[in-house]
């Protein structure tokens, strides 16, 4: 295959239909940050678009964005390695790449759906066509079915194909991941009419989806991104993995008890919840003693020095935005005070940009990498690679500087509103009002701009990034038949 020219011939049948996939959640994050910033501005301007496109609508259309590119970004992740795996082809391939259109078809109308429908009466006919109102999942139920059929063939694919070839480590637990995956989506399908016993089962998919088994995914992610573009060990990676994996389903299951402090469920939650989801930045710190200790050990000679830089970006990222943001305020005696302010935010902004963006943007580097027919990506790049390291400190500033201003804003609420009004209606907006929020959320903008812009610059990055580059990509396997 020749060197720095685009060549998607040159890939395999996993790594093209990957490459659609992580198109298709390249567009999709941009639009999440296009209505996360319209959302922002009408904290700023209320009336702005009022009537035509509410806040409820851009919020729901900015998280829901931000859920699907992401699972976009996973179910390419895992086509683009899965041959290199199994060592054979995509058993279906055929019927990857219907799934891949009827669910980007699916994704589009519930979108127009979404802004030009937008709400309906409290009845069944609303949740099946319009929306189910389930935050993050709130796609109508014919969508659910639809998504949950090429969820299906593409856990089929993933197994059969690890079955026709060969299994590792990796993909034992990748595949046991899948099914604990797909399966808990389901406990967000089904209606009751009490909200107690519907926000219940709606955090099995919440919780257990972002604290165990995307978690466990990112981390069989991260296991063959060292692999790939350090040259680590396998041995040494997959014992890792099976390690954070124990103490990650250890921590992340009961750990859901954080969320059912004050909905309605018994008291014994308080408990368990506050207990085991203080652990849960354990397994955490050991990813990223994992990290650093695999590029130390190879002295940083990286095969993709972006991709790394992200790899590296997602274990601190992860470590900071889920480990110490969450354990912040998941004891019960401080929930008490957070519960619902933007301290949630202030974490949930942290914790899915630095868990879960980082690393698909780092996938996004290494399959660029491949498709430009394995060109060098090391130090010493046209303009010392100024724009994927711009991208990086914009995007992570960006970030970083709105999670700092929620933290302000809900530090404030949780100080005036609850501590000193007691919770009371007037205390509400004693807390809305006070210049730190309103300060607070100007600074959200600000950095919403900034992450804008490294937004605007990784894409350009990537489209660019390796084109006309003669030198090959620098061997991390010497001595190993080259794997991508
Ligand atoms: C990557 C992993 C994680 C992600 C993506 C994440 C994301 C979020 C999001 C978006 C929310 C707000 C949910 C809502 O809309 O009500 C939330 C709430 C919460 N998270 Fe996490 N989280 C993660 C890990 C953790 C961890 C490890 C802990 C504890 C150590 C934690 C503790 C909490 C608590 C206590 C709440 C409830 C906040 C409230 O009472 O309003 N999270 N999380
Ligand atoms: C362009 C920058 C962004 C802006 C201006 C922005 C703005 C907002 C706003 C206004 C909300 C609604 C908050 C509320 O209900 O009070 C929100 C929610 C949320 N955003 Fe963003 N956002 C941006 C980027 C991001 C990114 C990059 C991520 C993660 C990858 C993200 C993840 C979330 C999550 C998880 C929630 C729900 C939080 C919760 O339930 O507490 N946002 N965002
Ligand atoms: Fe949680």
């Amino acid at each position: 295959m020749s060197i720095g020219e685009n060549n998607l011939q040159g890939l395999n049948g996993g790594q093209r239909l990957a490459v659609k996939y992580f198109v298709v959640a390249l567009a999709l994050f941009g639009a999440q940050l296009l209505f996360g910033l319209l959302a922002g501005l009408q904290y700023l301007k209320p009336d702005l678009l009022y009537g035509v496109l509410d806040f409820s609508v851009n919020r729901m259309v900015h998280i829901n964005a931000m859920v699907v590119w992401m699972l976009y970004g996973f179910i390419g992740s895992v086509y683009w390695l899965l041959e290199d795996e199994s060592g054979t082809n995509v058993v279906g391939l055929k019927l990857g790449n219907l799934a891949f259109w009827v669910l980007t078809a699916a994704v589009g109308v519930v979108v127009l759906v979404y802004l030009f429908v937008q709400i309906g009466p409290g009845t069944d006919t609303t949740l099946w066509l319009i929306n189910e109102g389930r935050e993050y999942i709130e796609a109508p139920r014919w969508a659910d079915i639809g998504i949950v059929a090429c969820v299906l063939i593409f856990f089929f694919n993933v197994a059969a194909t690890f079955m026709k070839g060969r299994w590792s480590g990796i993909a034992g637990v990748l595949v046991l991941d899948l099914v604990a995956l797909a399966g808990l989506y389901l406990a967000g399908m089904f209606y009751t009419t009490n909200v107690s016993v519907d926000q219940y089962w709606w955090w099995w998919v919440i919780h257990l989806w972002v604290e165990a088994t995307w978690e466990v995914l990112v981390g069989c992610i991260m296991a063959w991104g060292l692999i790939q573009t350090l040259g680590a060990k396998r041995r040494i990676v997959q014992t890792w993995l099976y390690i954070e994996v124990a103490l990650m389903f250890g921590s992340g299951i009961l750990g859901l008890g954080h969320h059912y402090f004050w909905i309605g469920t018994p008291e014994y939650w308080l408990t368990i919840g506050g207990f085991f989801s203080a652990l849960e930045p354990v397994p955490l710190v050991a990813m990223v003693v994992h990290a650093v200790y695999d590029a130390g050990s190879h002295g940083f000679r990286s095969s993709n020095h972006p991709a790394l830089a992200w790899l590296i970006a997602h274990a601190f990222g992860n470590f900071f935005g889920a480990g110490v943001w969450g354990f912040m305020h998941t004891l019960p005696q401080i929930n008490l005070y957070t519960h619902g302010t933007q301290w949630s935010a202030s974490h949930g902004h942290l914790a899915f940009f630095g868990a879960y963006a980082t690393i698909n943007i780092a996938v996004f580097y290494i399959a660029v990498q491949g498709a430009r027919g394995g060109v060098w990506m090391s130090a010493h790049l046209p303009g010392n690679g100024w724009k994927w390291k711009w991208a990086l400190a914009l995007l992570n500033v960006g970030v970083v500087g709105m999670t700092v201003a929620l933290l302000i804003a809900g530090y404030e609420q949780s100080f005036v509103e609850r501590a000193i009004e007691g919770s009371t209606w007037a205390g509400y907006f004693a807390g809305q009002n006070h210049p730190w929020f309103l300060q607070a959320m100007h600074w959200r903008m600000i950095f919403g701009w900034v992450t804008l812009l490294g937004f605007a610059l990784l894409v350009w990055d990537l489209f660019t990034i390796g084109a006309g580059e003669t030198r090959e990509a620098r061997d991390v396997h010497p001595g190993e038949a080259a794997t991508a």
